[in-house]
């Protein structure tokens, strides 16, 4: 409790650099290690488990159309897997909860990037062991761009910012302390690896990428003078037009594209980026980071009333329910299901014919826990949310993770195409994914 809070910067996301490019494909090496990372101001380092030493992760740079191959090594004690969360890749690539990398051993990713724009990252898989790992610090940034994001005149470079949010809990000697669902007790908020941070902005309009890359909280996020902001685009890419919006939520996984106009503060002004959503004392769950207006700036960038065009969703022909749920009844090692079963890895849970299209309902039948709901391989719409139709906002563009709060229905729709194989959908609160809340698909 005593971290004090706007006390340091915000870094930005270090960006990887390829070691070869050749043709269309850009060559990656990452090598995942434990290193101490000064985290906490005035404490000691923190030992952190990384990709290539960077705490917060390395941010890949990709471009649609051109091909991503990524080795890589493990030097940790435990078997690990990468998962580019949100990419539409084969199997093999996937990096699914059993296809692990040994310690000491290597595998090589390939991401074709045959899809549009979108804000992707990337973070550990291994099966009951996902939880910890990207608590412990397994997770990274990957951008893909393509021309129709390119081509729009949105706020770009240093004014385009990603800005990654996660829970932590440290001990007095300013370590990580992790146990099985205690996210409701991780009342640090790090942003890009940072508590609290203070990020210097000039008087224009920024494009802020809001990855929730937390194991178990969920964001209302808003600032605290009330204003209003643009929501552009979220997990999948832009959306088709902007929608002005006071808050917005995110669920782990989650990701929102926004724009701030900070031309309207004068110079001198701190805004705080806020939290609506416990648990947990509001004076530090409350608060996310602050963004202080250090200078005037030219502003040329505006948003469009047009960003793109968004897919048609051709007819369904197949309907599935997926009841999401875990134990609450205070028992000691809680199991997490869907449709009342927990998660074996030798089962396909769903059989989907290639090229179909499907609406599933997702409910989460608890009574308190919140949860979501992720899929590989495709981006899904959202139709609905408790029965009502989502026509607006951030749920109408693609989305690969959405949020189900206690007793919510979500009604999703995805058409399964472009690779045959087995993939996985979950819970994307780590913990509950841990305890089983994961089901394997297969599209043949
Ligand atoms: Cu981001 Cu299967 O996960
Ligand atoms: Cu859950």
């Amino acid at each position: 409790g005593s971290i004090a809070k706007f006390a340091v910067r915000m870094p930005l996301p270090p960006v990887l650099a390829p070691y070869s490019v050749s043709g269309t494909t850009s060559y990656y090496r990452m090598t995942m290690k434990e290193v101490a990372a000064a985290i906490l101001p005035g404490m000691p380092t923190t030992k952190v488990r990384t990709y290539n030493g960077k705490f917060p992760g390395p941010l890949i740079k990709a471009r649609s159309g051109q091909r991503v191959v990524v080795e890589q090594t493990n030097g940790l004690g435990q078997p690990v897997s990468v998962h580019l969360h949100g990419a539409h890749v084969p199997e093999s690539s996937d990096g699914g909860p059993m296809d692990l990398i040994q310690p000491g051993g290597s595998k090589t990713y390939t991401y074709p990037n045959q899809q549009p724009h979108a804000n992707l990252w990337f973070h550990d898989h291994a099966h009951h062991q996902e939880s910890e790992h990207v608590y412990r610090g397994l997770s990274g940034y990957y951008l893909l761009t393509d021309d129709t994001e390119q081509q729009l005149p949105l706020p770009s470079g240093q004014f385009d910012v990603s800005i990654a949010l996660r829970e932590a809990r440290f001990d007095q000697a300013g370590q990580l302390v992790y146990a099985m669902d205690d996210w409701p007790n991780r009342n640090v908020i790090l942003v890009n690896g940072k508590p609290w941070p203070y990020f210097e902005v000039a008087a224009r309009k920024y494009r802020l990428r809001v990855f929730n890359q937390s194991n178990g909280r969920f964001f209302d996020l808003k600032l605290s003078d009330g204003s209003e902001f643009t929501l552009i685009g979220g997990d999948g890419g832009l959306l088709a037009k902007p929608y002005r919006a006071t808050v917005v939520r995110l669920s782990p996984g989650e990701r929102a594209d926004i724009v701030v106009d900070f031309s309207r503060y004068p110079v001198g002004s701190k805004v705080v980026l806020e939290n609506g959503l416990g648990p947990g004392p509001v004076e530090h769950v409350g608060k996310v980071m602050r963004f202080d207006v250090t200078r005037t700036a030219t502003d040329n960038s505006s948003v469009p009333s047009t960003l793109r065009t968004l897919p048609d969703l051709p007819p369904a022909t197949v309907n599935r329910r997926f009841d999401l749920s875990m134990d609450e009844d205070g028992r000691p090692d809680p199991v997490g299901y869907i449709n009342g079963r927990t998660y074996d890895h030798h089962r396909v849970d769903t059989e989907i014919a290639y090229g179909s299209t499907e609406v599933w309902t997702v409910t989460n039948t608890n009574q308190l826990a919140p949860h979501n709901f992720h899929m590989h391989l495709v981006m899904f719409r959202v139709l609905e949310r408790n029965g009502q139709p989502v026509t607006e906002g951030f749920e109408t563009g693609l989305k690969d993770t959405v949020s189900i709060l206690a007793g919510e229905t979500v009604k999703l729709q995805a058409t399964f195409t472009g690779y045959r194989g087995t993939y996985v959908y979950h819970c994307h609160l780590f913990d509950h994914s841990a305890m089983g809340m994961m089901g394997n698909f297969r599209v043949s």
